[in-house]
């Protein structure tokens, strides 16, 4: 029998890990984590409370715990939605490739923007510009998703049951 491996999904905020996530999910019968969510549970707090209270720096702490904790603690394989900041620190870059199949979830920043534009959760968004936000983060974060990555799937122009599909094809 073939075990498929964690599905850890990486990409810009408005890539469509979550709903991917989801969709892969209830397709290969694999439990769905988010990474966001685990951070608010072991904190008892929101993301824009944690951000406030504990800055970046604080936040980027617990996601590594959050990551190493998903990523190793489990008994069955996961499917795994990281946030867009995940792979900042090299040593969560480390955890993910090691951690199973990696999936780098593309967007352009135009539809990163459109994507976002309907929550406002999301603290480095909250402030200045959110494009001019988005492609500055993008210019530092996508060859760091490029590095993490096993593939590589574009989400701009395909509806998310085709990216989910992709991903499929690929494991
Ligand atoms: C962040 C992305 C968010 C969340 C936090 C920081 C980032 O996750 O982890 O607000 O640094 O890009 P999503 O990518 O799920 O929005």
């Amino acid at each position: 029998m073939i075990i498929a491996p964690n599905i850890i999904l990486v990409g810009p905020m408005g890539a469509g890990k979550t709903t991917i996530g989801r969709l892969l999910s209830q397709s290969l019968g694999n439990e769905f984590h988010d990474s966001d969510r685990v951070i608010e549970e072991n904190a008892g707090a929101d993301i824009p409370w944690i951000f406030e209270k504990e800055g970046e720096d604080g936040f980027r702490h617990r996601e590594t715990q959050a990551l190493y904790e998903l990523t190793h603690n489990m008994d069955k394989p996961i499917v795994l939605a990281t946030g867009g900041g995940a792979v900042m620190r090299e040593e969560n870059r480390t955890i993910l490739r090691n951690g199973g199949l990696v999936v780098y979830l593309y967007a352009t920043v135009n539809q990163q923007l459109v994507r976002t534009s309907k929550s406002n959760h999301r603290p480095l968004l909250q402030t200045g510009n959110p494009k001019a936000t988005l492609s500055k983060l993008f210019a530092v974060r996508d060859p760091l998703y490029k590095e993490v990555a096993h593939i590589i799937v574009e989400t701009d122009t395909r509806h998310p049951k085709s990216v989910a599909k992709k991903v499929w094809d690929a494991i």
